[in-house]
């Protein structure tokens, strides 16, 4: 069993890096740490092919975390439309000061 891992995840088109996703995993948890997809290359279902990628690839994970700007609606839809709910927020957790929603998923 995996009990501490962190990497990086990228998609590619031909020979162009488009997007990634990193994240952490301890023991039963996983944080999710940044997902992004370069501009053009958005509404293609890349973000949520990265997004499934570590949904699945982990069988002992148990809990799902992440962090995202209130503000940030695309994210948010996304992590929503891959099963995430808000549990709670962070006031003034970036560095402009913004708030970030706490969302979770459970194991399937
Ligand atoms: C958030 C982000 C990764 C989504 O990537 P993407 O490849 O465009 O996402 P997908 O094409 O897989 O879209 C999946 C779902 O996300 C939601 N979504 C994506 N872009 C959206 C937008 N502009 N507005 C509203 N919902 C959006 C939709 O629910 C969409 O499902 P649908 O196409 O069936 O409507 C991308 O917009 C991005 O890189 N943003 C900048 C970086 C960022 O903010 N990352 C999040 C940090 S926490």
């Amino acid at each position: 069993m995996v009990s501490e891992m962190e990497g990086i995840i990228i998609a590619e088109a031909g020979d162009e890096t488009v997007g990634f996703a990193c994240f952490q995993h301890f023991l039963d948890e996983y944080h999710i740490l940044n997902v992004a997809v370069l501009p053009g290359y958005r509404k293609q279902g890349i973000g949520k092919q990265l997004m499934g990628w570590m949904l699945n690839h982990l069988e002992d994970t148990r809990d799902f975390y992440l962090e995202v700007r209130e503000g940030n609606n695309a994210a948010i839809s996304l992590y929503e439309d891959m099963g995430f709910r808000v549990i709670g927020e962070r006031k003034e957790y970036y560095r402009d000061k913004e708030t970030a929603l706490v969302m979770h998923k459970g194991k399937k």
